[in-house]
């Protein structure tokens, strides 16, 4: 690609508008925000391993206390961004117990933030990354904003993404037209397009799911697993296993390569460990762009009436063939651990 042929995510973001003559372009600014919060954090997250060499003399303390304050900068930063523009009216983030209100109530978009996903990964150099997820903030007669506004169900999201802070630094975004993808240049400091509307193998040949809980999943998945590990080259088994421990790797890969990545619901996290608002409904909905499928076993994330901000889910989330596969299992074995149908009635 010839430099003039470079597209900059700023760029790709108003030739998008562009598009659509009555846009206002804030939802634009709003992800050209989010878009700098990135590269900050992306340059922060360079040095951390900076930092934990100058303190490994030191004492295991700092080590720890830096990973944390990662989490925090992380939100910190994209909060501000978000503040600066007036766009956004109310943040839910990983990071904040409650709801955080914004300088500007009349903004029009509410927002979900895991500001770093992964972040036991920074002790170990290994990826992490932030996600995003954007909702138009419901019409009030009165005007009033009210937290039960940001408990809409994924399917409303105007727009959701992730940064991946890995070997490069990569941007994914979609706003229900595609998955576009960008790749951070550190040299002139820009996200550059490196795939607009990428697409998910329809099957794939890697599971992705933390094993070590194997004793206490639903029987549908133990026998998942076990057919994934069976010998068929006609359908490419035994499948590889893959599971990086940052959400947001896991999917890129996912999205990238295909196949599946599970977080069940176990007897350790009966109603699952990842959280509906800010980890799987943006994910879910970057994979059904891209082509591909989420459940959190029957029901399609995307559709879950939220009833709380943190709350959790199950999710089986991948290509159309594994997904619809993992379903069969679960449908045909529906035995799960008794901490499981406690928590979830059934
Ligand atoms: P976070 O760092 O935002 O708390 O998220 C960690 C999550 C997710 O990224 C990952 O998929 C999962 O936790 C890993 O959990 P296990 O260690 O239980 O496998
Ligand atoms: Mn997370
Ligand atoms: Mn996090």
């Amino acid at each position: 690609m010839s430099n003039s042929k470079l597209r900059t995510l700023e760029e790709f973001i108003i030739q998008a508008q562009n598009r659509f003559p009555g846009a206002t372009g804030e939802l634009s600014q709003l992800l050209r925000d989010i878009g700098l919060a990135a590269k900050i954090i992306s340059r922060e997250v360079n040095k951390a391993g900076i930092t934990n060499i100058l303190g490994s003399d030191g004492s295991v303390n700092i080590h720890g206390e830096s990973v944390k304050k990662l989490d925090l900068f992380a939100d910190q930063q994209l909060i501000s961004a978000l503040d600066r523009s007036l766009i956004t009216c109310m943040v839910i983030s990983e990071e904040n117990d409650g709801v955080v209100r914004l300088n500007h109530e009349g903004g029009k978009y509410i927002v979900y933030l895991d500001p770093l996903d992964g972040s036991s990964n920074i002790d170990v150099n290994v990826s992490i990354g932030s996600i995003f997820s954007i909702y138009m903030r419901p019409a009030r007669y009165n005007g009033k904003l009210l937290e039960e506004d940001a408990l809409q169900p994924g399917i409303r999201q105007v727009a959701a993404g992730y940064v991946l802070y890995g070997s490069s630094t990569t941007l994914a975004y979609t706003t229900g037209m595609g998955v576009s993808l960008f790749t951070l240049d550190p040299s002139i400091g820009e996200f550059i397009l490196s795939e607009s509307n990428i697409t998910i193998p329809e099957h794939g040949k890697i599971y992705s799911v933390n094993e070590g809980s194997y004793n206490s999943w639903p029987e549908g998945l133990k026998r998942y697993v076990k057919y994934c590990q069976e010998e068929d080259p006609d359908s490419g088994r035994p499948y590889k296993a893959r599971y990086i421990g940052s959400m947001v790797a896991d999917i890129h890969r996912t999205l990238i390569k295909g196949g599946i990545f599970i977080y069940p619901a176990s007897k350790s996290y009966p109603t699952g460990k990842l959280r509906l608002m800010y980890e799987c409904n943006p994910l879910s909905f970057i994979i059904e762009q891209a082509g591909g499928m989420a459940v959190d076993r029957k029901r399609r994330i995307l559709e879950i009436e939220p009833e709380s901000i943190h709350q959790n889910t199950p999710i089986y989330i991948g290509s159309v063939r594994n997904v619809e596969k993992v379903m069969e299992f679960l449908e045909k074995y529906p035995e799960v651990p008794d901490e499981v149908k406690k928590a979830t009635k059934n």
